[in-house]
This record gives C-alpha cells, sequence and structure tokens, in this order.
C-alpha cells in the first residue's frame, strides 16, 4: 500500500491577527516546533499579513498559504486577489471551498472549481474544503460526492461533435464514465480525461474533510465518523482519477480540533493531519498539535 503520507497541520488563522500579533505569535510558536521535522506544519494568515509571515517562514521549514484567492491571473476585479500575486509572496498552498466562503460569500462548486483550477495552474496548492451542514447530515456521502466531483470537474472542451440533448456532456461523461474508473479505463471519456487532466497534479492536493456543524462550535466530529468520511473522499478520488493517486492524496479532518480531541483524528488511517481554526489561534496550543502529529508520525 506504499508508504504513509506526510502529516500536515494547517491553521487557519480567518480574519485574526494584526503585525505585532502575528510576530509575536511567531515569535512563541517557532520556538516550539523547532524539532518538528516530520510533520509538515502550514500557516494561513489573512491576505494582510502574507508578507510579513511569509518572511518569518522563510527561516523555518514551515510554509505559507492564504486563505482565499481569485480565479483570474488580473484584470479589473476590484479587490481580489490573484494567484499569481499569492505565488509571488511565497504561497505554497491556498485554502479553496472554506465553508465560510460558501455559507457568508456565496460560493458555489462552479466558482470553487475555478479556483481550484487557478490555484493548479500556478503551482499552488489547493486545500479544497468540503463538508456537509447539520441539515446535510443524513446525506453526507451525496453531499461530499457532489462537492468534490464539482470542484475536480474540468469543463470538456468545446466538442466538434455536439449531439443532440447532451447539454451537459462533460458532466455526464464524469457522472457515468467516471464512476468505477480505474488508472488506465475510461480514458475516451471527455468528462473523465478532463478530471484526469486536473489531477495530473493530484499529489498536490489536498482536502480538508470540514463537516460544518463542527467548525467553531466546539463539537468536533467522533474520530471514527470522520474517518468513514476520509475513506468515502478516497474511494470518490480513486473513481475520479486512479487508486495510485488517490491512496497520495492526503486528507484532513477540521472542526473544532483540539489538544484534547486531536490525537483520535490522528490515530485514523484515511486522516493525515488537521485544518484547525480557534485552537490554531494560540501558539501554545497549536504547538501542541504539532508535537502530537509529529509524535505519532513513522521515522522517517
Ligand atoms: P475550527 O475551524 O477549528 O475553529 O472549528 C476549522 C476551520 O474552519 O477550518
Amino acid at each position: 500500500m506504499g508508504e504513509r503520507r506526510r502529516r500536515l497541520l494547517v491553521a487557519n488563522w480567518k480574519m485574526h491577527f494584526v503585525r505585532a500579533q502575528a510576530l509575536e505569535y511567531l515569535k512563541i510558536f517557532t520556538e516550539r516546533v523547532r524539532n518538528i521535522t516530520k510533520t509538515e506544519l502550514v500557516l494561513a494568515p489573512p491576505f494582510t499579513l502574507l508578507e510579513t509571515v511569509g518572511r518569518e517562514l522563510q527561516k523555518t521549514q514551515m510554509k505559507l498559504a492564504a486563505q482565499n484567492l481569485f480565479y483570474e491571473r488580473q484584470g479589473a476585479f476590484t479587490g481580489e486577489i490573484s494567484p499569481v500575486m499569492l505565488k509571488d509572496l511565497g504561497c505554497q498552498y491556498v485554502i479553496v471551498g472554506h465553508s465560510e466562503r460558501r455559507r457568508l460569500f456565496g460560493e458555489t462548486d462552479e466558482i470553487i472549481n475555478k479556483k481550484l483550477r487557478a490555484a493548479l495552474d500556478a503551482q499552488i496548492t489547493p486545500i479544497l474544503c468540503v463538508g456537509e451542514t447539520l441539515e446535510e447530515r443524513r446525506i453526507t456521502k451525496r453531499v461530499l460526492e457532489a462537492q468534490i466531483r464539482g470542484a475536480l470537474h474540468t469543463p470538456s472542451p468545446p466538442s466538434p461533435l455536439p449531439s443532440e440533448g447532451e447539454g451537459s456532456r462533460g458532466v455526464r461523461g464524469l457522472q457515468e464514465g467516471g464512476r468505477g474508473v480505474r488508472s488506465g479505463e475510461g480514458q475516451g471519456e471527455v468528462g473523465v480525461r478532463g478530471v484526469r487532466h486536473s489531477l495530473d497534479l493530484a499529489e498536490d492536493l489536498v482536502i480538508a474533510y470540514e463537516p460544518v456543524w463542527a467548525i467553531g462550535t466546539g463539537v468536533n466530529a467522533a474520530p471514527p465518523e470522520a474517518e468513514a468520511s476520509a475513506l468515502f473522499i478516497r474511494e470518490v478520488l480513486a473513481q475520479l482519477c486512479s487508486i495510485e493517486i488517490a491512496q497520495k492524496i492526503r486528507i484532513l479532518y477540521g472542526g473544532s480540533v483540539t489538544p484534547a480531541n486531536f490525537e483520535g483524528f490522528l490515530q485514523q488511517p484515511n486522516i493525515d493531519g488537521a485544518l484547525v481554526g480557534g485552537a490554531s489561534l494560540d501558539p501554545e496550543a497549536f504547538a501542541q498539535l504539532a508535537q502530537m502529529a509529529e509524535r505519532l508520525s513513522e521515522p522517517s
């Protein structure tokens, strides 16, 4: 089954901190995680802090992430930030489709798809967030599958042979031909080929399973429940690309992760780390999470 995926811990600071606070945080945090080599540590500060934090992180092994991006490279898009700009600041990751963006800022799967592809184009690794709301809890799998397929779908190039009644050919290719596809199969399907294309870089894709009802609520998913969703996500990825690639993609859990519950998640075979909001605002707590991940990592 190959080697274990490298553990990954991402701090999502959301809309918190100004420069002095960020520098203070980093002073404490970098000291506490000096010994960490096996676990990958990533900080996602707000846009305004990317340069300040990025400069500090360059002195460490840690990496920089943005919390969002716009999908155009440049142009008249007042207030937006492009992948090129993020790359210029040294961002290696970008969070895409966080539930707060879906819910508060109207991001649809279509927008998320554009953002994800723009990130991949700029060689920034997207951390794609998926997860069900409380009302959707009975149909979690259906929601996750739709979000993943929506985000990873590559629109087909215009077909020279439009057949009647096939308005959504690319999507249909995904829904039918994509199911059960294993490596080497289904190459002829328009939709599948599209997805395969975008997943050429799939080893550079991260998925964060974040049940919306667990985000910022203090109510985390039970680790076995999160594991079931992570396994399901991996199965969907295997259908969309190949088992080999699906095995390499890291899947994080997010939603009220704290030092008190993190170990339960780390013990799950399909969960490779966490996307942390609240607990990442405290450098001591976030360093504790990093140490836990490191302790449970296999020797490198
Ligand atoms: P939380 O946030 O850890 O505060 O629940 C997680 C997230 O929104 O990514």
